[in-house]
């Protein structure tokens, strides 16, 4: 554990951190400028492979409180007309030209009808080359479901677990429909044997946890041996989940002894990819597995964003709309947003702050510029708070810089639940007058 000075300066500078980070969020992350697509407008379809496909599955058997990812409670009917749509869309996009190297299923449950998961990937796999195919799950799904049926189809499967202690579940919505953290244990480790590569969601941050209750959270984890384990911080958001999700939260000062546990907890047996994500693959590279990491991405299904390049794609968030817009013909992104220089290289500094070494020639290759040239203010504050040391002509990351970054991920979560709260508001020209029958619809959490 760090001293009283030492912890007390990181406090300052986190805080800080959290206050710019807010301020920045909401001035490059402003859906003010976005724009509609027009209907008739060109397509521009890049020569090279997008990295990325993503596809986003909004439905959930329970709405946990702390989540304000884009879905709805489960209603068949809704669902199978929306996979249907979303085969469409698929077809289209594939038509026009665009291709992928890899498809990320997001959601939501991605599994939550297998029969439409399945068909949709062996569709996808039937007209493209796509290399990898990455799921998530809810844990039920491995005692309720035929995970076998995945078998060549699902590559890599994400299973949010977030804790093993009944209290956590409990306060957060989930032991009712997935289980006691004990028989969460059980479908994990049946996922196990037929997934090749299982990453299991934990999360940290929450008003219950202490250190040690955190150590023997990740010590159940471990034991099941998962290849992945991704460490979330309780992110609250900025804007309408910031109340239920806060009122789960522990004092932010107390993230950093947190933190301090996750590292130890996994530091003999997996390696630390970056301050969120371990891996048990030792001396080999891990191809990292969160879609949003910098890299190319395009977007289908309701609620899906994309970027390519500096632009920022958005689709519709009311699931009805996204079915009535593809069976139309329409595409499914209706609004784009050009994205700020200055906000793309923050999330590559945030990455590289992560990664463990802030490489000056790299950077100025990707860039035009050194680091200090592109961020004079962050450097001076990282430098100044300890967060990064000079290592030649690089500069590594300290275990407080490696925290400042794992905040400057939270940060990254919550401009992404501030872009949905704002896309769920956008209008949309060619979405129908009427009434959602089903009040289920607008039962986002
Ligand atoms: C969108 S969920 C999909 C996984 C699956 N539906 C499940 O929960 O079992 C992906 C992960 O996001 C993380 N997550 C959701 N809300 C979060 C929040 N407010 N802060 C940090 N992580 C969050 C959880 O760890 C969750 O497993
Ligand atoms: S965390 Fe809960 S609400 Fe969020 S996507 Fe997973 S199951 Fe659904």
């Amino acid at each position: 554990m760090k001293s009283t000075l030492s912890t007390s300066r990181l406090d300052l500078a986190t805080n800080s951190l959290d206050w710019v980070m807010g301020q920045t969020i909401k001035r490059s992350l402003s859906l003010k400028n976005a724009v509609e697509v027009d209907a008739d407008a060109k397509d521009y379809i890049p020569e090279k492979p997008i990295e990325t496909l993503y596809i986003h599955i909004p439905f959930c058997h329970t709405l946990c409180r702390f989540c304000s990812f884009h879905k709805i409670k489960f209603v068949e009917g809704i669902a199978r007309e929306y996979f249907k749509a979303l085969r469409k869309e698929i077809r289209e996009v594939i038509a026009k030209g665009y291709t992928f190297n890899r498809v990320y299923i997001g959601g939501g449950t991605t599994t939550i009808l297998e029969d439409e998961l399945i068909k949709t990937i062996e569709m996808i796999k039937s007209i493209t080359t796509v290399r990898e195919v990455s799921c998530e799950s809810d844990p039920i799904y491995f005692k309720e479901g035929n995970p076998h049926l995945l078998k060549g189809l699902v590559d890599r499967m994400s299973i949010g677990v977030q804790s093993f202690d009944d209290k956590i579940l409990k306060a957060s919505g989930r032991f009712e429909k997935f289980g006691s953290g004990l028989q969460q244990a059980e479908y994990v480790s049946r996922a196990i044997e037929v997934i090749p590569t299982v990453n299991l969601d934990m999360m940290y941050g929450f008003k219950v946890q202490t250190p040690e209750s955190i150590a023997w959270d990740l010590e159940q984890t471990i034991r099941l041996s998962p290849d992945q384990i991704t460490t979330y911080p309780l992110t609250i958001g900025i804007g309408k989940n910031r109340k239920k999700a806060g009122s789960l939260a522990g004092e932010p000062n107390e993230l950093w002894p947190q933190f301090l546990a996750v590292k130890q907890a996994l530091g003999d047996k997996y390696i630390m990819e970056f301050p969120w994500t371990f891996s048990r693959n030792f001396g080999q590279p891990v191809e990292n597995k969160y879609v949003l990491d910098g890299e190319d991405c395009f977007g289908v299904g309701s609620g899906a964003f994309g970027r390519f390049g500096e632009q920022f794609n958005i689709s519709s968030f009311d699931i009805p709309t996204y079915i009535e817009r593809i069976n139309a013909g329409h595409s499914g992104t209706c609004y784009t947003k050009p994205l700020e220089q200055k906000a793309l290289i923050q999330h590559h500094l945030m990455m590289m702050m992560g990664h463990g070494v802030l490489d000056n020639q790299q950077f100025k290759a990707h860039t035009g510029k050194t680091l200090w040239q592109a961020f004079p203010l962050e450097m001076s504050y990282l430098h100044a708070a300890g967060a990064i040391k000079k290592q030649g002509s690089n500069y590594r990351t300290t275990t407080e810089g490696q925290f400042i970054a794992l905040k400057m991920f939270s940060g990254f979560l919550a401009g992404m639940d501030y872009l949905r709260e704002q896309a769920r508001e956008l209008p949309l020209s060619q979405q129908q007058d009427r009434e959602l029958t089903e009040s289920v619809l607008t039962c986002t959490n």
